[in-house]
């Protein structure tokens, strides 16, 4: 029987040389040669004006709404169907959550619901690429400049997607990427801060350096560096930046693995679309995906749980995520949800995640998909 686990992080030719590089550097906190590789990389990627690396994309949501100055009493719309990251880092600075229902198609925020939910105290929007296919941003930011709101865009899941040719990220006024250990490209746990305007680049410099102005005084801009704002550790250690640049490497390749993997889920798994016992991924004209999942969706909670009991019997790991935050204790506290939720809940329920790795054999695939297969043909 095969075993197949859900995630395998990559593992590059490179990565030990890069890491016994960046240890005998003697170079190992942040800022050093790695970490401009990286934010370099991200910059031509992305045209982006600055990119910061950042212990996580976690961080990366934080240091977006400190730079942005949310504050209690202001309210940040978003989808409830995310990770808890993209809440915290509104609710930690005491703004009031405003969630709204998504799309079934792609389960990204329905931007359509976006202005009914606005205020005069709105202050942000928080679109999440969900699976690295883009949210529908040209309305999105439409409204926002409408209104004179920023956009935030959690893009955790989507480094190396693109909406209308624009990489994810770089399209409102921040983007954050994540390269956690299970995202496409990882170092062990990370992110980036891209920011998109040049006016926000120096105050995040200062904020990212404990609100010191450290960085002007290491461009030898002055001569000794002293406390400026409020501000946190925002740096991702080099060492880190060492594995994430031994992936960024085969950054394509990487990418064109994970896309073929995705193309062969969707091919085997059309037959059963075809007669109804499933849905598969839907991704919008003008979007370029990277493949950071492939789901399915299923009639309904119940099947899913015994559909994953059943490849998790035969090797196979297969999960789900994000309960929806609105239905969360905490959820209840820092935010309420605008409108019905039509399709959160129910969507949530159904979507299960198939094993997705670059290394992921063809073999594999075809053994999930046929175990998929016999589960609802017998
Ligand atoms: C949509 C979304 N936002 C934010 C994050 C947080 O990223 P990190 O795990 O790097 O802190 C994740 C991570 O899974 C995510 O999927």
């Amino acid at each position: 029987m095969w075993q197949i686990p859900f995630n395998r992080p990559v593992i590059t030719d490179t990565q030990t040389e890069y890491l016994k590089e960046s240890f005998q550097s003697g170079k190992h906190c942040g800022g050093g040669p790695f970490t401009l590789q990286c934010e370099e990389w991200i910059e031509q990627h992305t045209l982006t004006t600055k990119a910061l690396l950042t212990p996580s994309g976690t961080h990366a949501l934080e240091f977006a709404a400190l730079l942005q100055n949310i504050n209690t009493g202001d309210e940040v719309i978003l989808p409830s169907y995310t990770f808890t990251s993209t809440a915290n880092a509104f609710a930690i600075r005491g703004a009031s959550l405003v969630f709204v229902d998504i799309r079934p198609d792609t389960m990204n925020i329905d931007e359509k619901l976006i202005e009914p939910a606005i205020t005069d105290r709105t202050k942000a929007i928080v679109p999440v690429h969900y699976g690295g296919v883009s949210c529908e941003m040209d309305e999105i930011c439409m409204v926002a400049r409408k209104y004179q709101i920023e956009v935030i865009e959690d893009a955790a899941q989507g480094v190396m997607a693109s909406y209308k040719g624009r990489a994810l990220g770089s399209i409102g006024d921040f983007g954050c990427f994540s390269f956690h250990e299970t995202k496409n490209y990882s170092m062990g746990e990370g992110g980036a801060l891209l920011i998109n305007h040049k006016t926000d680049v120096e105050n995040a410099l200062i904020v990212r350096e404990k609100g010191t102005n450290r960085s002007q005084f290491m461009r030898g801009q002055v001569d000794k560096y002293t406390w400026q704002s409020v501000g946190s550790s925002f740096l991702a250690s080099d060492i880190s930046a060492a594995l994430l640049s031994s992936q960024l490497k085969y950054a394509e390749q990487i990418n064109y693995a994970r896309l073929k993997h995705w193309s062969t889920y969707n091919e085997l798994l059309e037959p059963l679309r075809i007669r109804g016992c499933i849905e598969l991924p839907t991704v919008p004209e003008g979007c370029k995906h990277n493949a950071h999942m492939f789901y399915i969706k299923v009639k309904d909670i119940e099947e899913r749980t015994t559909l994953m009991s059943f490849l998790k019997h035969h090797g196979v790991v297969a999960a789900f995520h994000y309960v929806p935050l609105h239905s969360s204790s905490a959820g209840r506290k820092y935010g309420v949800f605008h409108g019905r939720d039509i399709y959160t809940t129910k969507e949530s329920e159904r979507l299960l995640r198939l094993p997705m790795f670059y290394d992921l054999k063809e073999g594999e695939i075809e053994y999930v998909c046929r175990l998929i297969n016999d589960f609802y043909l017998g």
